[in-house]
């Protein structure tokens, strides 16, 4: 485990939600953080962050408008003198079905794989050949979600980790397995999540001889402005008892980030709902490329 203290971050969307928990748990953890989000109370985050001792700058920004994102990373070079984590947080949810008209899907299309997809491609572009450059290493997390990875594994490639629910303590993977995707009305966004598994496993190879790591957090129903969104403000206890917490997911950032330059790189990491939110080990080697766990 490494400490984090002293690294430069930039964590996009931060405004509220996920984002929000992020950028205060890398501020806790000394980290300088620079944050962004479309929302105008983004720019009142950095003196709450500057609390924990740390260098914080925010702007109001776009993540899928390529001038939006260059004033982000040059400012945030500009404040830090370097850029060590980006995390690829921001993001937005809008019910798509099938049989959706050809103006609503183009609409839909723009807001959700400009935001979800475009958003973390630009960013890594524009932070990849500074980390490079700098040449000690880095970390890129992108957010994505459990509809990409909860079950539907078949047997002979099941990793039978520790904590899942349907876990026997045999090599038999015990169970309904359930399908990948969120439900009817998600295909575009999670065809914007599923799109980030093309930008996390090619930089998680690439990058590796530069020890920066690329990786993404898989998280269930997380309590959010987004999940409740999704309950007209107004969900049933029950179900906000049994939602993830956003700290909980901050912790397995942290913990993530932690494992430092030799950790795990090109891994969807999953936490899913009804299990402890924790970093499982990481994965055998069959799961991810021989190039991506191989350490300069
Ligand atoms: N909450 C969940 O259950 C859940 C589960 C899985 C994945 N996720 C993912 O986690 C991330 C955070 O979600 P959340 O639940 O905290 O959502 P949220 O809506 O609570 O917060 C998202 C933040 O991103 C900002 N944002 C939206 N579009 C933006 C843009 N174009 N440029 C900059 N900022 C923008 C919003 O203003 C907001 O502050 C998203 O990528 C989401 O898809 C959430």
């Amino acid at each position: 485990m490494i400490s984090l203290k002293g690294k430069n971050a930039i964590v996009t969307g931060a405004a509220v939600g996920l984002g929000n928990a992020y950028a205060q748990a890398l501020a806790a953890e000394g980290v300088n953080v620079a944050v962004c989000d479309i929302r105008e109370e983004i720019t009142d985050l950095p003196a709450e962050l500057q609390k924990s001792d740390v260098k914080a700058v925010g702007w109001r920004a776009d993540v899928s408008v390529p001038d939006d994102v260059r004033m982000v990373v040059d400012g945030a070079m500009e404040a830090f003198g370097g850029i060590d984590i980006l995390v690829n947080n921001a993001g937005v949810f809008g019910p798509s079905t099938a049989d959706d008209d050809l103006d609503k899907t183009l609409a839909d299309y723009d807001l959700i794989i400009g935001t979800n997809l475009k958003g973390e491609y630009l960013f890594g572009r524009a932070v990849i050949p500074i980390m490079i450059e700098q040449g000690a290493g880095g970390e890129i997390v992108n957010i994505a979600t459990d509809h990409m990875v909860t079950c539907g594994t078949p047997n002979d490639l099941c990793p039978n980790l520790p904590s899942c629910p349907w876990n026997k303590g045999t090599n038999e993977f015990d169970g309904p397995p359930r399908p990948t995707g969120g439900g009817e009305t998600m295909d575009l966004y999670d065809a914007s999540k599923w799109g980030i598994n093309g930008l996390t496993f090619p930089w998680a190879k690439v990058l590796r001889p530069h020890n920066i790591r690329v990786n993404a957090l898989c998280m269930g129903a997380t309590d959010s402005y987004m999940l409740r969104s999704f309950h007209n403000f107004d969900p049933p206890p029950e179900e906000v008892e049994a939602w993830m917490k956003a700290e909980d997911s901050a912790q397995l950032l942290i913990d993530l980030l932690a494992e430092g330059p030799k950790g795990r790189t090109g891994e969807n990491i999953n936490s899913c709902i009804g299990r402890p939110c924790k970093l499982e080990p990481p994965l055998a080697p069959i799961y991810i490329t021989k190039e991506s766990i191989d350490v300069n």
